[in-house]
């Protein structure tokens, strides 16, 4: 049941070690769909976020499903439309339910203290028997994984822009990891995630990861948190939503426009947020004077501006991270 760390259960059977593809990537370039993933926290007590996380999933699936479902059922899909029902999700949730409460058990057991599970879950559609109607399978997939200190300088992340937001951006869809590696290409070395932006100048989201800064209003001299708007193409990541959500709550000022480049001068601090890593301060941002230049093949050291966060991690960074660390208790899903 386990292979090298990995845990898989499908429609709540639990595969044997040999049919476990690891890492967890390797089943996403292998089955379209929808998918989300999410981890432990507290010792493997708790499922971060798991209703944000369920409910995202449904929107990406009903999404693929309406607007591309190719995406959803594989490219042999006819143009017959397939009506999305709550009833199909319903009985998509308890197989979800039936697979976790069988395989996080068992990887639970399997994990050392410092380490927590993480968890993703894959709906793929596939056209039934009958070549005509569809059916889903649904994945259930945990792995080990070492959270990262916050704050900690070797941990901050460095960004580089490199490329265009995606087509499909309001659904999590595994096609997007194949669509990731080719961008990956262009990353410089210095770089540990990729931004994007269509324009070279607003910037969107990261390849895995939400993109903020935190700037100073120049005629009032105060904060202001910034991340792109969903209506842009970003993708509506959970800890994103829930950052916005604590930002309204504790009384920080936030706004979704998407961060700019020509006013980086404003900028004083900068983060970006992912299910696993939850939130992890930038250092530095890179961008090229143009992406054509970049996708010519100029090297990136001739074509770069940077900016280099020196106050690190800023103080809104360090109160928006406390407070997600409490909200994950009083929102988590306790395991067992
Ligand atoms: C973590 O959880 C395991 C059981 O799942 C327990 O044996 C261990 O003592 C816990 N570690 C800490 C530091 O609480
Ligand atoms: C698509 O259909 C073709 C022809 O029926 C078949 O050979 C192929 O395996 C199918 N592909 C998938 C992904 O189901």
């Amino acid at each position: 049941m386990s292979s090298g760390g990995s845990f898989l259960c499908v429609n709540g059977i639990l595969a044997s070690s040999t049919d476990i593809p690891s890492p967890v990537s390797v089943l996403l370039q292998t089955h379209q769909g929808a998918y989300t993933t999410t981890r432990t926290h507290d010792n493997g007590s708790v499922l971060l976020f798991w209703q944000r996380h369920l409910r995202r999933l449904a929107e990406s699936a009903q999404i693929l499903c309406n607007s591309n479902p190719k995406l959803l059922f594989g490219s042999n899909v006819s143009s017959v439309p397939i009506l999305w029902t709550s009833d199909i999700w319903e009985s998509i949730e308890l197989s979800i339910d039936d697979s976790v409460k069988k395989v996080l058990p068992i990887a639970l057991k399997e994990k050392s203290d410092s380490q927590e599970l993480s968890v993703t879950v894959l709906v793929s559609g596939y056209l039934d028997q009958d070549k005509v109607s569809r059916a889903f399978n649904v994945f259930v997939h945990a792995g080990f994984y070492v959270p990262p200190m916050f704050g900690i300088s070797h941990n901050a992340a460095h960004l580089a822009v490199v490329g265009r937001g995606r087509s499909f951006p309001n659904a999590k869809y595994s096609d997007w990891v194949r669509i990731r590696k080719s961008l990956e290409e262009f990353r410089p070395s210095s770089a540990t995630e990729i931004l994007l932006s269509n324009d070279g100048d607003r910037i969107l989201e990261g390849s895995v990861t939400n993109f903020f800064v935190v700037c100073r209003k120049v005629a009032t001299h105060t904060l202001e948190v910034q991340t792109a708007p969903l209506t842009e193409g970003v993708l509506p990541g959970v800890i994103r939503q829930v950052i916005i959500d604590i930002c309204f709550s504790i009384g920080i000022a936030v706004r979704e426009v998407a961060p700019s480049w020509s006013e980086r001068e404003t900028w004083e601090e900068a983060f970006i947020t992912s299910s696993l890593r939850l939130l992890q301060h930038v250092e530095t941002v890179q961008v090229p004077r143009s992406l054509e230049l970049l996708h010519m093949g100029k090297p990136w050291k001739d074509i770069i501006t940077e900016k280099r966060f020196t106050d690190n991690p800023g103080r809104i960074t360090t109160i928006i991270q406390e407070e997600i660390i409490k909200k994950a208790s009083t929102e988590g899903w306790p395991v067992v």
